[in-house]
């Protein structure tokens, strides 16, 4: 079972592209075939730049999964949660999401063009972001991101589906929000209060000593452990973007895991507080404006999709290429 490229290299370009369904069989069955010619895409556009890293990474909403494929369902996938804490974790519309990354942004907007040529009127783009890396891996806010990312089989052992779904080994789940910061404000805040809230050093990214470092810190809220203490991991590729003209600054988040219980866990630790009221201060600057969660099937049942798979897991003919 080949897995999509979930475990790949974080990327200097990417683009996020949010879609919702139209209706009608027709629609479907553009959809399904769009997922049995993704990887043909994917090799076309990335053969003209044999060192762009081009990847893409398709995943689908509950619904969009239903109506698309049928049963069996990835066990834990279903609708993103909102969360209503001291500040708002909100679930906006997403069946589809395509997750391109290269090295350049050509590559990934003549991908993202390609795709929405080829599926026409059977999608509604609900969100584009076009993301790109500010200096030395930092994020909008000006600190490092990314830095405890797990690597190699870590992170393959983080973010992939095992024996605990069987039917889906090989996939992985994905959520997204897209978060508008308050820049003036965070800027205004000295630097020393930047590095509390975050729990690392702003110029050196080393980590706070536990001594110092508040139990409301970002980076505190967000380990989280299973109940024999092992760290329970997730592997981000977040995204800085912005439009100066408007005022907006932005970071993407999204994380890839094997199971959505652990961005969950941590993002009611961030908007709620652990124990409750103790919540991540990022969010007084930071405000999430989408909030969704997909599941990414393995390469392999993608590539085997078409117009004809229409209720079964194992989708029942190879597309025509
Ligand atoms: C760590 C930024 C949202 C999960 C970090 C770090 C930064 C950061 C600068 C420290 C460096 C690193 O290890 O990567 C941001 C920003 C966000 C955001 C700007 C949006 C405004 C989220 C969300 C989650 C999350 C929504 C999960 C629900 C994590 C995790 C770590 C981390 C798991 C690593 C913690 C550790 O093991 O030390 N983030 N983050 N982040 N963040 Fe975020």
């Amino acid at each position: 079972m080949e897995s999509q490229a979930v475990a790949s290299k974080l990327s200097r370009a990417a683009i996020f592209l949010v879609a919702t369904l139209n209706d009608g069989e027709a629609n479907l069955n553009s959809v399904r075939a769009m997922c049995g010619d993704l990887a043909g895409f994917v090799r076309a556009v990335g053969f003209r730049d044999l060192d762009g890293g081009l990847s893409c990474i398709m995943g689908f909403g509950s619904d969009a999964w239903g109506r698309l494929f049928g049963d069996p369902q990835p066990k834990e996938l279903h609708p993103f949660r909102e969360i209503r804490g001291r500040h708002h974790a909100m679930a906006t519309p997403g069946d589809l999401l395509f997750h391109i990354r290269a090295r350049s942004m050509d590559l990934c907007f003549e991908l993202a063009m390609q795709i929405m040529t080829r599926l026409g009127g059977a999608v509604t783009i609900v969100d584009e972001t076009h993301g790109f890396k500010f200096f030395d891996q930092r994020d909008m806010i000006g600190f490092v991101d990314g830095t405890e990312n797990p690597v190699g089989p870590e992170s393959v052992n983080a973010v992939l589906i095992g024996d605990e779904d069987p039917a889906f080994a090989g996939g992985s789940y994905v959520i997204v929000q897209k978060y508008l910061h308050d820049l003036k404000r965070w800027n205004d805040l000295p630097i020393e209060r930047q590095e509390a809230i975050i729990g690392r050093k702003k110029l050196s990214d080393i980590e706070l000593e536990d001594a110092v470092k508040p139990s409301c810190a970002h980076n505190a809220l967000t380990s989280i452990t299973d109940q024999d203490g092992k760290e329970l991991k997730i592997l981000r590729d977040n995204m800085p973007f912005g439009e100066i003209g408007k005022g907006a600054f932005g970071t993407y988040f999204i994380g890839y895991t094997r199971s959505p219980s652990r961005i969950e866990r941590m993002l009611q630790n961030m908007f709620v507080g652990d124990p409750p009221g103790n919540y991540d201060r990022l969010l007084d600057f930071s405000r999430a404006t989408t909030g969704s969660l997909f599941f990414v099937p393995p390469a392999t049942f993608l590539g085997s999709a078409g117009p004809a798979a229409l209720s079964s897991a194992a989708p029942a003919s190879p597309s025509t290429k």
